[in-house]
């Protein structure tokens, strides 16, 4: 038997009803999701504005149907029908996205991008990963998610990327803040971390302007091709998030 902390679920109510928090499809639907005390499983409330008012729903869902909006963008719930756009994205950004990715090399047909995106559906059931394609103009540009959540410890870590023709319009930066809102409001995480490759630029860009804390080196840590790349890691922890939300704001939507 489930036992919620009474400020948990008072917090939960709070959020549901504040107007910034990430609204989920539809519109009239405010979420917000605690953990329980002595449960590590994450539990949403919401609440509903109906014909009969407002009234307060309790939901278990997995994360397939998650719609979550940026100032530009769209970030939503990847699925079956995603393949082959997905693959067709992949195939086009391949040369760019091997240089940092070294999963790209398995992904040789719709078959195998048909595999992963199974995993990803399965694994967001479980609600042990996220996994959104990054939509604008309902074309997908790119992918951002999570790595295995951790809700005992209330952390988890980022990843992403874009089709090489859309880099460069701070499209990673977007959507990485609007997943970043939802992981600290929305999930109440603790913290997020991230690495990336040393040599990789643009990606340690990205996670510089978001207001990610350097924390350390992880030597020869990744094998692309031949050669072992040393990475940086960085965090960010709720309460770092709680002072970045300002320079963050631009990116969610109003
Ligand atoms: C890393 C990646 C996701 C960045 O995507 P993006 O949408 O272009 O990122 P943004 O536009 O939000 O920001 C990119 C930043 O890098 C800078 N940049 C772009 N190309 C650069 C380069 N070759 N050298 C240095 N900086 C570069 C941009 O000017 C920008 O900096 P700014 O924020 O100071 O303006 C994209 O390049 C990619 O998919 N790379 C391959 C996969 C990958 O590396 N994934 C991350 C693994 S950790």
């Amino acid at each position: 038997m489930t036992h919620v902390n009474t400020t948990d679920f008072i917090r939960a109510l709070i959020n549901a009803r504040h107007p910034d928090s990430a609204p989920l499809v539809p519109e009239k639907i405010r979420t917000a999701t605690v953990m329980p005390s002595s449960y590590g499983y994450p539990i949403q409330f919401s609440l509903v504005l109906g014909s009969y008012g407002v009234y307060l729903k309790l939901m278990i869902d997995d994360f397939n149907t998650l719609v979550i909006r940026g100032a530009r963008l769209i970030l939503r719930s990847a699925r079956l029908d995603d393949v082959m756009e997905l693959f067709r994205l992949v195939s086009e950004s391949r040369e760019e996205l091997a240089k940092w990715l070294p999963w790209i090399e398995f992904v040789r047909s719709v078959e195998d991008e048909r595999h992963i995106v199974e995993q990803w559906i399965y694994e967001m059931q479980l609600r042990s990963a996220i996994h959104l394609c990054v939509t604008r103009d309902w074309k997908i540009v790119g992918l951002v998610g999570t790595h295995q959540i951790d809700w005992i410890n209330q952390r988890t870590s980022v990843g992403y990327w874009m089709g090489t023709n859309y880099v460069g319009q701070h499209y990673t930066t977007e959507s990485t803040a609007v997943l970043l809102n939802f992981l600290f409001e929305n999930l109440r995480l603790h913290r997020v971390f991230i690495q990336a490759a040393t040599e990789n630029e643009p990606s340690n860009r990205v996670i510089k302007r978001l207001g990610f804390r350097w924390e350390g080196l992880l030597r020869e840590n990744e094998r692309i091709k031949d050669r072992f790349f040393d990475h940086n890691i960085y965090g960010m922890t709720q309460n770092d998030f709680a002072g970045l939300k300002e320079s963050h704001s631009v990116y969610l939507r109003r």
